[in-house]
């Protein structure tokens, strides 16, 4: 059987990681003790996650004309990703400001830069079985996406506002707890709601059908934990597995996620997920 061929089509970032004892509350200044410099953005980090996983994917966004956009565009090109149908923009390339506490918590501001120029005249999705996005680039993107690919798997951050027809084309939509309170849910078929530390429910039509519990882990960073759970989702969904065998599998996958610093700096692959579920 030929393995499904998905795209993701979102954004790319630099990631200024600041690593401090407490998140600043609103009007507060706390000093960090480091500051790092590394891949990131929703869509990049979801397009390494599935291929560290074995999946065949394309990434399809909008990164700037700069030494940024170069270094990140290099980045995935190593990991294994297809960045044939990338766009280069004469703007800066997306930033995304990070505060990462003690405990792994995050609190995150992005600047999205070139992942605004993203167009859906741009949008190549020749050849893709499924598609996963996200939110970080223009809801007209998002919307072409949906009309067009074959399946759409919406990840919807962060929460912003679609038509409900865009919604309701949507194969599965993934959700944080945040991110899911303003969706109408009794009028969708597949929401994946995540609950952090205490795993994910799916959802039909706002009634919970399925619950998985994650494997205990001491979290170390975090950030890109909800788009391993993504890539890991629309994966066994793409290879059409059971739906409780897939949140299963994302939840384990999201978990080992958070394991090093750094949005991509823990991507698991489809054996360690598969032997975190066996010990667990
Ligand atoms: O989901 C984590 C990501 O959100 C970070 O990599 C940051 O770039 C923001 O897009």
């Amino acid at each position: 059987m030929t393995p499904p061929r998905i795209g993701v089509v979102g954004s790319a970032n630099v990631d200024l990681v600041a690593r401090c004892e407490v998140l600043p509350a609103p009007g507060e200044t706390v000093m960090a003790s480091s500051l790092t410099r590394l891949p990131g953005g929703k869509g990049a980090n979801q397009a390494a996650a599935l291929a560290a996983l074995g999946a065949e994917v394309a990434f399809v966004g909008c990164l700037g004309t700069d030494e940024s956009g170069d270094w990140l565009l290099a980045g995935l090109a190593a990991r294994g990703v297809d960045v044939d149908r990338v766009v280069r923009h004469e703007t800066a390339t997306g930033t995304a400001l990070i505060a990462v506490d003690g405990s792994g918590e995050n609190l995150i501001v992005v600047a999205p830069g070139a992942n605004d120029a993203l167009t859906p005249d741009a949008l190549d999705l020749a050849g893709l079985d499924l598609v996963l996005c996200q939110l970080e680039v223009p809801v007209a993107v998002v919307e072409a996406v949906v009309a067009r690919a074959p399946a759409t798997v919406l990840n919807r951050a962060p929460a912003r506002a679609l038509p409900p027809e865009t919604l309701a084309g949507c194969r599965a939509i993934v959700a944080n707890e945040h991110e899911a309170r303003s969706l109408a849910l009794a009028e969708l078929a597949h929401v994946v709601v995540t609950h952090g530390a205490e795993g994910a429910t799916r959802l039909e039509r706002g009634v919970e059908v399925a619950r998985a519990e994650p494997p205990r882990v001491t979290p170390v960073d975090t950030v890109g934990a909800g788009d391993v759970f993504c890539a890991a989702y629309a994966l066994a969904l793409a290879q059409g597995r059971d739906l409780d065998e897939a949140l299963r599998f994302a939840v384990a996958a999201g978990a080992l996620a958070t394991l090093a610093p750094g949005a991509q700096g823990s991507l698991p692959t489809r054996e360690e997920v598969e032997a975190c579920l066996a010990a667990s």
